[in-house]
């Protein structure tokens, strides 16, 4: 039977159907299906016409060593595990505005600077354009040469002819395949992107840094289908407004996807921020509505200022509002220490915000989350506003405080930054009530 010359893709997961669904029948996301065109079906390959080979005992395989090329970023080369690997695919994704392009374009004029050949492929920016940023970024910036160029064919032409070591292209969504109908950026396309430029990358032993957008939900546009493909998997997040960003490995074939790296926007560029914890404390308020988290970044602790507001509310339902950490834990925070620790917020809005535009994704904030609108709540700071506290702990649904990963680097990371008192899951603090206890002395119930 012949191919049906159109598809209906799922935009999330991927899934091909011949017919349009309302609910994707892979991933049950809905209205996620897209019609594509689909390339003129290649010839199918009988299954006749293979060659057996003989597999290797895993022993007698020789490991591959992977020479690393330094892009002069010391936080980049420290997420992709060591610096770049020949031959490489890193997908590196975050929304508009974020740094991708300046963090690429420092990382080529490093290299460059460095003595590698290097090329920058724009499909988002003319040459012009590109131009103008490099003039502000440090390095060998201007010294690395770039194709603002949408085609496809052309892309991969010039990716042979030249033979980059490190290539930049910026974005998968924007280049564009001729033989295939749909538009740039649509899943069929940027799926064949990237795997034609995958197969020439291997084949020609070229790294190259693919940037990605992400969707207004988060996801980097033809997801799966791009992960499957690809080495590395970079998230660079963030505000736009805010000067910090995280970049961190969702993927890593050649490192851990444990780390973290803090960067700063600045005129000149994106600026490694080493003494992350030492900038968030000190920028800490201690007001009341404040509490810094001693949190883990992977393997990497973090200090982080985590700040509530507590504010009455005309409306119904009254606003839950989440920045940094995930909506769903804030209102199992609330619940809890209405239900079991005595502090409900009734129909007051509660806004959460973790400093600095940073994410923290995992439980061990929850108490950090709990003693924020506690003190927000009371209109009286930790610890009595004298001696800095930090925190740390998950929120369990019956009031209980549940231990998280690595206590110990949280209490060193916590006591390197004058902070010498830390309420943690333990012995005396084996409850929310009691972790609000010993934060909240002699907070006296809030006026009216
Ligand atoms: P950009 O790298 O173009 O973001 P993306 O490629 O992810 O869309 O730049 C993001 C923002 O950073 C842009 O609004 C301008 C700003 N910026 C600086 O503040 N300092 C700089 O040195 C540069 C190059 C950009
Ligand atoms: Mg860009």
């Amino acid at each position: 039977m012949a191919k049906p010359a159109t598809v209906f893709v799922c935009s999330a997961c991927g899934t091909e159907s011949a017919k349009w669904h309302g609910q994707c029948p892979g991933c049950g996301a809905w209205n996620s299906l897209a019609e594509e065109a689909r390339a003129p079906a290649r010839a199918a390959r009988s299954s006749g016409g293979g060659r057996a080979v003989k597999p290797v005992r895993l022993a007698d395989v020789r490991p591959e060593r992977h020479a690393r090329l330094s892009t002069g970023i010391g936080e980049l080369d420290r997420i992709l595990g060591g610096g770049v690997v020949p031959g490489s695919l890193v997908l590196i994704g975050g929304s508009p505005g974020i740094g991708k392009s300046t963090l690429t374009s420092m990382a080529l004029g490093h290299l460059q600077a460095a003595g590698r050949r290097t090329l920058y492929v724009s499909g988002e920016e003319s040459a012009a354009q590109i131009r103008l940023r490099a003039e502000r970024l440090p390095g060998g910036a201007l010294d690395v040469p770039v194709l603002a160029e949408t085609d496809l064919d052309t892309v991969l032409a010039t990716l042979d002819a030249e033979r980059p070591e490190v290539c930049v292209v910026d974005s998968v969504q924007t280049l564009h395949a001729a033989d295939l109908t749909g538009a740039a950026g649509s899943v069929g396309q940027v799926r064949e992107v990237a795997d034609r430029i995958t197969r020439l990358a291997k084949a020609r032993s070229i790294a190259v840094l693919l940037v990605g957008h992400v969707t207004k939900e988060g996801a980097l546009a033809g997801p799966r289908v791009l992960e499957h493909l690809v080495d590395c998997v970079l998230q660079f997040e963030g505000e736009r407004e805010r000067t910090y960003r995280t970049l961190r490995a969702l993927k890593n074939r050649f490192g851990s996807t444990n780390d973290v790296g803090v960067f700063e926007m600045r005129q000149g560029g994106l600026v490694e921020v080493a003494d992350a914890s030492a900038r968030f404390v000190g920028e800490a308020t201690r007001a009341p509505g404040s509490a810094i988290l001693a949190a883990m970044e992977g393997s990497r602790p973090l200090l982080v200022e985590v700040q509530a507001l507590v504010s009455p509310s005309e409306l119904v339902p009254p606003r839950r509002v989440a920045n940094g950490i995930d909506r769903n834990r804030l209102a199992l925070v609330l619940a809890v220490l209405g239900r079991h620790a005595g502090l409900g917020v009734g129909s007051a809005d509660v806004f959460v915000n973790v400093a600095g535009g940073v994410r923290v994704d995992e439980p061990g904030a929850d108490l950090a989350v709990a003693l924020a609108v506690a003190s927000a709540q009371r209109g009286a700071p930790l610890g009595g506003g004298e001696q800095p506290i930090a925190c740390f702990g998950e929120v369990g649904l019956t009031g209980e405080l549940r231990s998280v990963a690595h206590p110990d680097r949280r209490h060193a990371e916590a006591a390197k930054f004058g902070l010498q008192s830390v309420i943690a899951p333990g012995e005396a603090v084996a409850t929310l009530r009691q972790a609000l206890r010993a934060a909240l002395p002699a907070a006296a119930p809030r006026a009216a």
